[in-house]
């Protein structure tokens, strides 16, 4: 079979959260056909790649298929540079990020079944040659429970991950993983009057709380408890854009400055000795409430997210500012492989750590998976072990066991 594109369509899907979002088949020679399903976000950064309905998706993937059919590429980035070339957008709103990113996927899925390849192997001879020697097996941070937009409780903090490395397998790391969340389940049902907790977006537990300290104090005794302080520790997504108003932050009824807030942490990661990692503390414009708190904590992971949606320039920029010392990866926040894969690049080249992520409204395509092996990434956030998502846990054993 040869490289030439025979068709492009676009279809409507339902995410895990319900809401409507695209998937794209691309047709090769002889009539094979390569899928891609697109997830959806719902805390986005301002300078995310623009999201197409799907009205606007057909429009789209009509003039892409005008442009492509008959045609054939050698390699995933010629054929980005190609629409990007049509496009001609910053963010994309001609063809629409998530339609090229679908097209994009769909793309590679075509050329590793003509190069009888794994995905992640043509990603990596593509993009990443150089880390062809080294296999790094990233942590999985998993959301066990969910607040801010996430989840209606009273949680302003939007995601409490447990952060499990890998020992000796993914197998092990995955069962003692999905073992952990069913207990916590138990334990939240006791605290909850005995009615489970319902599920927020990334099927982490929705509940009130205290106060947005008590689920990490729940965590940290239940995995010290569990004896896994070797191996699980705590991670926070605060998706701080969605509490800042006015130039300040709405966090645990209160209403606080930049500078109170970065107090508000350092007690936390003071109090809360396996607390390693915090997404998004800020808002995406305070830079300055980054840096400084980046420097209080040292060697705890200080990660962009809306703050970089995954743009080199973003990066470099704020790594040149020592604001983060890693960075969330999102394909669908820039919208085509290629562009995704040089964030990668340059985040290792800055010695920015990269956690390659899923969406709040996901679908059971393991493009990331693929793309954490060939890009030899320190981390992959894939919600909590249920439903749509444990097709990407049962990817990462696939690949890396
Ligand atoms: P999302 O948020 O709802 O935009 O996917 C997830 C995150 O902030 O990491
Ligand atoms: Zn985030």
């Amino acid at each position: 079979m040869n490289k030439v594109i025979e068709n492009i369509e676009v279809r409507q899907i339902f995410d895990s959260r319900g809401e409507p979002t695209i998937e794209v088949e691309i047709m090769g020679s002889g009539g094979k056909k390569f899928l891609s399903q697109i997830p959806s976000g719902k805390s986005r950064g301002s300078r995310e790649a623009m999201v197409f309905s799907f009205s606007e998706a057909l429009i789209s993937a009509a003039t892409i298929r005008s442009l492509i059919i008959g045609r054939s590429f050698p390699s995933i980035r010629e054929f980005d540079e190609f629409l990007l070339g049509e496009d001609e957008t910053k963010n994309k709103s001609k063809l629409g990020g998530n339609v090229l990113l679908g097209a994009s996927i769909a793309f590679g899925r075509l050329l590793s079944h003509v190069e009888n390849k794994e995905l992640w192997e043509v990603l990596q001879d593509e993009f990443f040659g150089e880390y062809k020697k080294e296999s790094y097996r990233p942590t999985i941070f998993s959301n066990v429970i969910n607040g801010g937009v996430h989840a209606e409780n009273n949680l302003d903090i939007q995601e409490f991950m447990v952060v499990a490395r890998p020992k000796r397998s993914y197998t092990e790391t995955i069962a003692r993983l999905e073992k952990f969340y069913r207990h916590l389940g138990i334990f939240l049902k006791d605290k909850n009057k005995g009615k489970h907790p319902p599920l927020g977006d990334e099927g982490g537990y929705s509940m009130n709380f205290n106060d947005n300290f008590e689920p990490i104090q729940i965590l940290q005794s239940m995995i010290i408890d569990e004896g896994l302080s070797e191996v699980f520790s705590v991670g926070l997504d605060v998706a701080a854009s969605g509490l800042f108003e006015n130039h300040l932050y709405r966090f645990g009824g209160k209403t606080l400055s930049s500078e109170k807030l970065h107090d508000v942490y350092k007690k936390y990661f003071e109090t809360a000795e396996l607390l390693c990692s915090i997404e998004d503390p800020f808002d995406e414009s305070d830079k300055h409430g980054f840096a400084s708190l980046k420097k209080t904590l040292g060697n705890k992971w200080v990660v962009g997210d809306d703050f970089t949606v995954t743009s080199s320039e973003l990066i470099q920029e704020y790594a040149a500012e020592n604001c983060m010392n890693a960075v969330i990866i999102k394909p669908n926040q820039i919208g085509t492989i290629s562009e995704t894969c040089r964030a990668i690049k340059i985040a290792h080249d800055l010695g920015i750590k990269t956690i390659v992520s899923h969406r709040s409204g996901e679908t059971e395509d393991v493009f990331i998976i693929h793309l954490a092996k060939a890009g030899n990434v320190r981390g992959v956030k894939i919600g909590a072990p249920v439903k749509e998502r444990i097709a990407k846990f049962n990817e990462l054993i696939r690949l890396f066991d």
